[in-house]
């Protein structure tokens, strides 16, 4: 099956162009971290939109007036492919950015949904984002189109929670702290109760927290959204041909933040795993 259907604006593209991804601040590097190790002859351009950061309290219309300054970011540095590593981008303006790409452009949620649905076994999926993730149901929905497209009959339950919490947790670097466990019980034990066997982590952020959901949820698996994006970004890179060949470009990021602060490379390189580099500030829109 395809994975990619391209956009009536497509312009051609080379494999020596690079890999544009963004987020509304550093959780997308979570996502860069795994397209380094699969594809580590890619260049990848990362825009964290670090000036207004969060996304996740936001209305609809301005994540997407924001995810769409960012994607004509991306485009001018002339990338063949978008990853939009940032959930609540991904729910709220997915669309409305694809609409002005000449470029593939992959969000997170149908990456991640389509993974959920097939390793659960008891049909209890959680999903925990930001509050605009969870309230959109974007995740809710596109778990029931592919039940429908994929005639799946068994019952599936879907059970989502906010955790706004975790992402200064996440930040802070407090991936083991008793605050961040308390904090996890609290928000999880509703999913716990629910028996899901399978949690989706619709938030870019999470990822840095994996161990302290994993410990609060010992026996569900946990599903990864910026790298579940990261596989569908490769199978559209193979479909189009347009891989990079090799070149030993190994872990290259040419990273780009609107806001920097003083603890932004500090953080941003805990996200990434490695180091940075340099990190040049950008004014975006008008
Ligand atoms: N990285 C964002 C996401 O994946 C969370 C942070 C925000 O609220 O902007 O939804």
């Amino acid at each position: 099956m395809s994975v990619f259907s391209p956009s009536p604006l497509s312009t051609f593209v080379e494999e020596s162009q690079a890999i544009g991804v963004f987020d509304s601040g550093v959780g997308g590097l979570t996502a860069v971290r795994k397209l380094v190790n699969m594809l580590p002859n890619e260049r990848v351009i990362y825009l964290g939109d670090t000036a207004r950061v969060p996304y996740g309290n936001k209305t609809a219309a301005t994540v997407s007036t924001y995810s769409q300054e960012c994607v004509q970011f991306l485009l001018q540095r002339k990338v063949k492919l978008v990853i939009v590593a940032c959930n609540t981008a991904s729910a709220l303006a997915l669309e409305s950015v694809q609409q002005i790409s000449s470029v593939p452009v992959v969000g997170v949620i149908a990456p991640a949904a389509e993974t959920a649905l097939k390793q659960t076994r008891s049909g209890n999926i959680g999903i925990i984002g930001t509050r605009a993730t969870v309230q959109s149901a974007a995740y809710q929905t596109k778990i029931k189109h592919l039940c429908a497209s994929e005639g799946i009959e068994r019952e599936v339950r879907v059970f989502a929670e906010a955790c706004p919490l975790f992402v200064p947790f996440a930040e802070e670097g407090w991936h083991y702290h008793p605050a961040t466990r308390l904090v996890a019980e609290e928000y999880l034990a509703p999913l716990k109760k629910a028996q899901i066997d399978t949690l989706i982590l619709g938030c870019t952020h999470y990822p840095m927290l994996t161990d302290v959901i994993q410990d609060v949820l010992p026996n569900v698996q946990l599903i990864n959204s910026g790298e579940e994006a990261v596989s569908v970004a490769d199978a559209i890179l193979h479909e189009m041909s347009i891989h990079a060949a090799q070149r030993g470009m190994n872990r290259i990021v040419e990273c780009y933040v609107t806001d920097k602060s003083t603890a932004f490379m500090s953080v941003a390189e805990r996200f990434l795993g490695f180091p940075l580099g340099i990190a040049e500030e950008v004014r975006l829109g008008k």
